[in-house]
């Protein structure tokens, strides 16, 4: 946080039913920024697609040293069905990622009350775990190329870089993290050493390497295709999982489902070095159909402010929320489905705020 003791967040709506989820994510940071005696200044951003078929640019000149002056950043949702896939969340979300070095990817898996999962007979206490993303390298790094495009010789090539800094300063992380969260005190390496055998080599290595810095963590090793089955079959088993940027993206997904969908699920795209800025978002996307309907679901979004706050310092403030969302879910909602909830976006929001001092 600020010098002076007040929490700066740049605000970033974007596309479709994004403005309105974030809308009350800033309603319940500041709200419990009352309730826990601290200053919070919030500031929008138009950036996303509207404002790029206007004008034709993404993030306009500046806009990262603009940025560079909060504590952190909220993210709503890109993708406009107007805009061709893939030229948002390049120009958007992956840019943020590598421009402000955001090189965890942070993904708590947390079945809340009242919330249903796929998994026949699973409760929350079954579902508790978080998935730890390297966020900067792996096929997101954008080296390669096509040689013969368009014709029937067409070669296309999408390279995976790993380096030691890179894959050292995720593992190295996730093993604090996991000794801070102090729950199984277990971190799991999830690659595929039995076939990508330099790159995961690598993360391996580094992986071994750094397991000796934590002796009390217990260290285990699955290769990403089993890890889909066990995270179905034994969810519980999971503590902290850390694992490469492309295959944490995959097992995000089917780890948000578990945890009740696109409603729910929060991730945090951290830089963890003094002074980094880091970015939260609802992993559910735009959304068009729902959007100015006042039906989706804003859950994910306050859990995502949840995650900043605790990146911030305030972890009381973060707790005080997560206590509140779920007394909510547990309690209050219907469904986590757009539409179905039983209330309507702001009122879900408003019901959060009400539960803060609970
Ligand atoms: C995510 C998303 C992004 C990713 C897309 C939108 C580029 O799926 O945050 O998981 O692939 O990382
Ligand atoms: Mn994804």
């Amino acid at each position: 946080m600020s010098s002076n003791d007040t929490l700066k967040v740049a605000v970033i709506g974007g596309d479709g039913t994004g403005p309105e989820v974030v809308t009350e994510g800033v309603k319940v940071l500041e709200a419990v920024a009352k309730l826990e005696g601290f200053q919070v200044e919030t500031k929008d951003f138009d950036y996303g697609g509207d404002r790029y078929l206007a004008t034709g640019e993404i993030l306009p000149e500046g806009a990262f040293d603009e940025l560079a002056k909060f504590d952190s950043i909220l993210l709503g949702a890109i993708g406009h069905p107007d805009v061709a896939p893939g030229i948002l969340e390049r120009g958007l979300l992956l840019q943020m990622r590598f421009d402000f070095d955001q090189y965890i990817n942070l993904r708590p898996v947390k079945l809340y009350p009242g919330v249903e999962t796929p998994l026949a007979n699973r409760k929350p206490e079954d579902i508790d775990f978080v998935v730890v993303r390297e966020n900067t390298e792996d096929m997101y790094a954008g080296i390669g190329g096509y040689l013969k495009k368009g014709t029937p010789d067409e070669v296309a090539t999408q390279t995976a870089v790993y380096t030691r800094k890179g894959c050292e300063r995720c593992i190295r992380w996730a093993f604090e993290y996991t000794r801070k969260r102090d729950k199984k005190k277990q971190l799991t390496l999830v690659a595929k050493t039995n076939v990508l055998t330099y790159g995961h080599d690598l993360w391996w290595r580094t992986f071994q390497d750094v397991a000796k810095e934590y002796p009390d963590i217990k260290t285990d090793y699955n290769h990403v295709d089993a890890c889909c089955m066990w995270m179905v079959k034994n969810p519980d088993y999971y503590d902290v999982i850390v694992t490469t940027n492309m295959f944490g993206d995959i097992i995000t997904d089917l780890a948000g489902i578990l945890q009740g969908g696109m409603g729910v699920a929060a991730g945090g795209n951290i830089n963890p070095e003094p002074g980094g800025t880091s970015m939260f978002e609802p992993m559910g996307g735009s959304a068009p159909k729902y959007t100015g309907k006042n039906v989706i679901n804003p859950i994910a979004t306050i859990s995502a402010v949840a995650m900043l706050l605790e990146q911030a310092g305030q972890k009381s403030a973060a707790d005080r929320v997560i206590k509140a969302i779920m007394a909510v879910t547990g309690t209050k909602m219907k469904s986590q489905a757009a539409g179905k909830m039983g209330y309507g976006t702001r009122e879900v929001g408003d019901l959060v705020v009400e539960h803060l001092d609970a």
